[in-house]
Parts: structure tokens; C-alpha cells; sequence
């Protein structure tokens, strides 16, 4: 995929940077240049962008490319942020950063840190921002999603994070942007594909402001109780996750046998779901629960709705542990062979290979969800990261499962290339695949 960035600078001079496509993993030195021009936010969308995070006093923020140094010392200055951190490649930037800070008065409460952003540690930060680009946002997010506390809002101007929908978006009517993705993408207005760029701006009057709080790994199977006119029931919870969306499947058993679809919604670590009964008339009964999770606990308020009665009581579920790592096997989207997801714990953190035949391509977009796993891939990148190789097997693979009793069990998605690019191709391997996914380990 061939991807240009135009830049629309100050006095209106134009320059083109071919982007990368490459990973964190291909910056572990710094670049020679940076790979994202620096054009400034303008003052007013950076106080826009401390609104929309509610910065405080309590808060300490990160701006990943900080240029000037705008951002982080308006933190300290205007939202009276606890602390404030720049990290930037280019030291003449770095080097005006402190005479500003110096100038404001505030080089007490902010740091610049000449460094390279993907390879830098921010996981102090309780908010992050962000100005940088379509793709750097996606090469960034896992990380950000790995080592950031739950409940950090992530702001970013003008662009987007593929298929994570942002909490809180706005849009600002501006004379010019300054800085505007022009991305050849025939995926842009697929919101179920890393590629998703329909929320962002990219274009000369408008400015978009967008902020997402980062989720809790909640995903897997929670167990508690629950008390009704039948008695103590047991009550299971299975919840997919994919970044801030979930989905929940729940089951009440015993005397009294319920099962359905829950509504749910995360906002950091705050949880709120409604169960309602596939089985029984509408409204007869209901569970209500607001709470939050903590690791493997999720407690809160539960409402056991029947019929006219309400009651309410302090509520607890666990979740199981879940351990994923192992080779999975499945049969392949686009061919009549079977491929693999090599799922391993190193220092901690789950590195997860996709294997086709002598192919082996990293999964660099990876959730550890807790009890399950989110991953989205694009295959047919090429050896310099910023091209595809365009065959039947190139496009975006997308799995999400949870772990049940040993068995994983969720969804893959595989969205050719083919398809998105205005139904060049024809034929079967063309067409979307959503399937219900349950791999085979073959190797523990
Ligand atoms: C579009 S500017 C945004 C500046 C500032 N955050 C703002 O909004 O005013 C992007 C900045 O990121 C810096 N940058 C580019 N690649 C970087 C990298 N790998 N690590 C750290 N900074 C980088 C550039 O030098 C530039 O100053």
C-alpha cells in the first residue's frame, strides 16, 4: 500500500514523506529523519484537546512528538496538570522547548525527553497526546493498550485509530489544518479494519478532536450469584473483547434457567451491563449491574429486576485464569490449507506469529485481553513495510476469541484486499469471511 502524508505548512509549502508501515519494532533506532514532519497544533485546538481529556491537577500528560513543547507546558500552565512529559526526536525542537518552558515559567513541572516515541516509556502517563498520523496511531495503539493504566484517556488530533471508535470526538471549523493524511486507502470506510479513517478530517476546514479512555483487559468467563425468589442461582458471564467494545453472552442456572444477550458498556474501568432473557417475555426480568473491574474482579451494584419487584445488592464475580499460549490451527480464509497463530509469553508479554506454510509474519497488533485475545493483521506487507504484494491472500485478518475449558472460541475475520479495492477481483476469495472461530492446539 502506497501511502503519502502532505504536509501543509505555515507558508503553505508542500512536502511529501513517504510513511512507513513499519511497526515499533523496525524503530528501535532512531530515525535519521523524522518519520512525521513537525507542523504545530494551533493554540487554540490544544485547549480544546486539554478540555476534552478534563486535565487536572491530579493528572500527569505525555505529548508523543511534542514539537514545541505547546502542549505540555499549556498542561502545567492552563490546566494546572500535575506534570507534563515531551518526547521528541529533533533536538532543535527540544531545545525550544525548554527556552518556552523557561519563558512560561513552569520548567519546574515538565521534562523534554530527546528520544524516539515507540521505543520511549510513558506508562506513567494518565493522559497521552497525540498528533501524528493515521498509521503511527495504529502502530502505536498495542502498546499504549499494553502498558497504560486503564482509565488513561488518549487524545489525538486529527487522526484516527482504525476500527477503535473513539469515547468523545469533536469537530472544529479552522482556516486550515496544518497537517492532513492524504491516504490512498480502499479500506477507509470499513469500520471493522485497522485501515477505518471515515472519523478523522482530512480536509482544509475542519479540525477533528478525538479522545478515547484505554479499557481494562476484561475479556473471558466471570462467575458469581445470584439471589432470586428461586434461590441462590449461579451466574456466568462471558465477555469478548475487542479494544473498547464488548460483547456479552451470560447464563443464569439452576432452578431458574436464563440465557441471553447482555448490553454492555466500558469506560475505563467502569462497567455497566443489562441482561435480558432470550427466553422470557420482555420486561419480566431483568439484571442490572453498574460496577467496576479490577483485575480478575469485577464489583458493583446488581439490580435483580422480576416482574414489579426490584432488589439490589452489592454484587462480586472472578474470572477465571486463562492461559492462551500455544500454537492454534484453523483452516485458511483465502486457500484450502490449514495456518497457524503461534501464541507465546516472553518477559511477561504475549508475542503472537502468524504461520502460513514457510511464511511466518508477526502479529504486532496483539490485545492480551485477560481471558482472551483481540489481534488484527495485514497480510501481504512487504520487507520495506510501506508496500503491498497484492494476491489472493493479501488483506486484513482479524481474530478475537476467549478461552473456554480449554477451547478457544470466538471469530476471524479475513477482508481481502481484492474486495476493498473496488471489486477489481472476482470471485470467492474477493468476499469478506466472518466465520465462528474455534482453532485446534496443536502445540501447548
Ligand atoms: C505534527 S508534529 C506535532 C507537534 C506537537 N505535538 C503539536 O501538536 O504541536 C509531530 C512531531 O513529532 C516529532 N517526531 C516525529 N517522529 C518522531 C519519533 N519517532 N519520536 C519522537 N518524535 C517524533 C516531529 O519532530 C514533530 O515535532
Amino acid at each position: 500500500m502506497k501511502t503519502a502524508l502532505t504536509v501543509l505548512g505555515l507558508a503553505l509549502a508542500v512536502a511529501v514523506v513517504e510513511l512507513s508501515c513499519a511497526g515499533p519494532a523496525k524503530t528501535a533506532a532512531p530515525p535519521a529523519r523524522p518519520s512525521i514532519p513537525y507542523v504545530a497544533t494551533r493554540n487554540d485546538t490544544v485547549q480544546d484537546m486539554l478540555w476534552i481529556a478534563n486535565v487536572g491537577k491530579d493528572d500527569v500528560l505525555y505529548d508523543l512528538g511534542s514539537g514545541d513543547g505547546r502542549i505540555v507546558i499549556a498542561a502545567v500552565r492552563d490546566s494546572d496538570a500535575r506534570r507534563a512529559v515531551g518526547i521528541e526526536i529533533d533536538p532543535e525542537r527540544i531545545r525550544e522547548s525548554r527556552k518556552n518552558a523557561r519563558e512560561a515559567g513552569v520548567t519546574d513541572r515538565v521534562e523534554f525527553i530527546e528520544g524516539d516515541l515507540f521505543t520511549s516509556d510513558f506508562r506513567q502517563a494518565s493522559v497521552v497526546t497525540l498528533f501524528l498520523g493515521h498509521r503511527q496511531n495504529i502502530n502505536l495503539r498495542s502498546k499504549m493498550l499494553r502498558i497504560l493504566k486503564p482509565g488513561t484517556r488518549i487524545v489525538s488530533h486529527q487522526f484516527g485509530m482504525g476500527e477503535w471508535q473513539p469515547d468523545k470526538a469533536f469537530t472544529v471549523r479552522t482556516a486550515y489544518l496544518g497537517m492532513w493524511g492524504e491516504l490512498w486507502n480502499p479500506f477507509s470506510d470499513n469500520a471493522r479494519v485497522p485501515d477505518y479513517s471515515a472519523n478523522e478530517s482530512h480536509f482544509g476546514t475542519s479540525d477533528k478532536i478525538l479522545m478515547w479512555v484505554v479499557p481494562p483487559p476484561v475479556a473471558g468467563i466471570w462467575r458469581g450469584k445470584v439471589k432470586t425468589e428461586q434461590g441462590l442461582q449461579d451466574f456466568q458471564l462471558i465477555l469478548h473483547q475487542r479494544l473498547s467494545k464488548v460483547t456479552v453472552r451470560y447464563q443464569l442456572s439452576g432452578k431458574i434457567n436464563l440465557a441471553g444477550w447482555a448490553h454492555v458498556d466500558l469506560w475505563g474501568s467502569h462497567v455497566r451491563f443489562w441482561c435480558k432473557p432470550d427466553n422470557r417475555d420482555y420486561g419480566r426480568f431483568e439484571l442490572r449491574f453498574d460496577g467496576h473491574v479490577k483485575g480478575d474482579t469485577m464489583k458493583g451494584t446488581l439490580a435483580v429486576i422480576d416482574h414489579d419487584r426490584i432488589d439490589e445488592c452489592e454484587w462480586k464475580a472472578q474470572r477465571g485464569k486463562a492461559d492462551f499460549t500455544g500454537t492454534w490451527e484453523w483452516p485458511c480464509a483465502s486457500g484450502p490449507r490449514l495456518v497457524k497463530l503461534r501464541i507465546e509469553r516472553r518477559d511477561g508479554q504475549l508475542i503472537a506469529t502468524y504461520l502460513d506454510g514457510d511464511r511466518t509474519i508477526p502479529v504486532t497488533d496483539f490485545y492480551d485481553c485477560g481471558g482472551g485475545f483481540y489481534f488484527t493483521l495485514l497480510i501481504g506487507r512487504q520487507d520495506d513495510g510501506a508496500s503491498l504484494r497484492i494476491t489472493e491472500d493479501t488483506g486484513w485478518l482479524i481474530g478475537e476469541a476467549v478461552l473456554d475449558d480449554g477451547t478457544l472460541k470466538g471469530n476471524i475475520e479475513f477482508y481481502p484486499y481484492s474486495e476493498m479495492s473496488g471489486g477489481r477481483a472476482e470471485g470467492k476469495a474477493s468476499r469478506p469471511v466472518i466465520q465462528d472461530w474455534t482453532p485446534r492446539l496443536v502445540k501447548p
